[in-house]
């Protein structure tokens, strides 16, 4: 069994992004920039968020956080967005998910420009994934698929089991992971709660992504020999051994799903950490389609 080490992966990738970086400096070139949109008082989002900006900040892109009042109105959120979709020093717009109810997300996606939606959630992007273009590929997919890439683990006519239909991660890297591209041209099925019997569905995976959004909800029956096991779950749980009384765990029985999988990404550490490095991976590219490179 091989651990696939999402943190080490993303450290090389965010170090290429940044050797880049370092030229277009010495050369006196715009750097890319991100904004990263957060309304309210959510603690998570603001931990991601700052997670973002800091990972900016290690590989010398431009970054700036937009820190907005809950109250905000979706108006002014929809001008503020314009703002920057017309600012040529930021290339990736981001706006940190969820956002309070009387806003509508849907509205606000749209209102991104495409050609800076690094995040992949404008329906136009998720066209495009679908029909095979070149796109913005929203950043836990594009750092699932590099992390199969980069362990070289061939998906190819493999049976890729999904669990989970979200719009950031069940339903993209299920299309990502269908065409028929390097990396992916794979047999993907999606199943999800409606499902009468899972573990039908997920013994019969070759690679099994889980992102469902219950602890350890994968136990070590439902899964084949040398199943390759990517594990987007993270969630809390009560650890009175540990000092915070908490500790984080996937959507899969790691220490039981382990001894059978070929290849299995920890939580933390797994895809976690990939989501962040794709985000810039994301951002470089904008730069590069919005003429920066040149
Ligand atoms: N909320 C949870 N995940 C994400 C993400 O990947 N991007 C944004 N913008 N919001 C989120």
């Amino acid at each position: 069994m091989q651990i696939i080490d999402g943190k080490k992966v993303a450290s090389e990738i965010k170090n290429e992004l940044k050797i880049q970086i370092d030229e277009l400096k010495k050369s006196g070139k715009n750097v890319p920039g991100l904004v990263a949109i957060l309304v309210g008082d959510n603690p998570a989002s603001h931990i991601y968020v700052s997670s973002k900006s800091k990972a900016c900040q290690e590989i010398g892109m431009r970054s700036v956080v937009e820190k907005l009042s809950s109250s905000i109105s979706q108006n002014d959120l929809i001008e503020l967005i314009n703002k920057y979709n017309q600012d040529e020093n930021y290339h990736g717009i981001l706006v940190q998910l969820p956002l309070p109810k009387h806003i509508d997300e849907e509205k606000i996606i749209e209102s991104i420009s495409p050609q800076k939606d690094v995040d992949g959630f404008h329906p136009i992007s998720v066209g495009n994934l679908l029909i095979g273009k070149d796109t913005f590929v929203s950043c836990t997919p594009a750092g699932i698929q590099e992390l199969l890439k980069r362990y070289n683990i061939n998906t190819q006519g493999k049976h890729v089991v999904v669990v989970g239909r979200s719009n950031i991660v069940g339903k993209p890297v299920a299309n990502l992971l269908l065409q028929k591209n390097q990396y992916a041209n794979a047999i993907v099925t999606v199943c999800h709660s409606a499902a009468n019997d899972l573990s039908f569905y997920t013994r019969q995976a070759d690679i099994l992504i889980a992102a469902i959004g219950k602890a350890e909800m994968i136990k070590a029956d439902m899964v084949k020999e040398g199943v390759v096991v990517i594990d987007v779950g993270i969630n809390r749980i009560e650890d009175p051994s540990n000092k915070k009384g908490y500790k984080i765990v996937g959507d899969v029985s790691f220490d039981e799903v382990s001894k059978k999988a070929s290849y299995i990404t920890p939580v933390p550490g797994g895809v976690g950490p990939m989501t962040i490095a794709m985000l810039l991976n994301n951002t470089f590219k904008a730069y590069k389609k919005l003429g920066g490179w040149n």
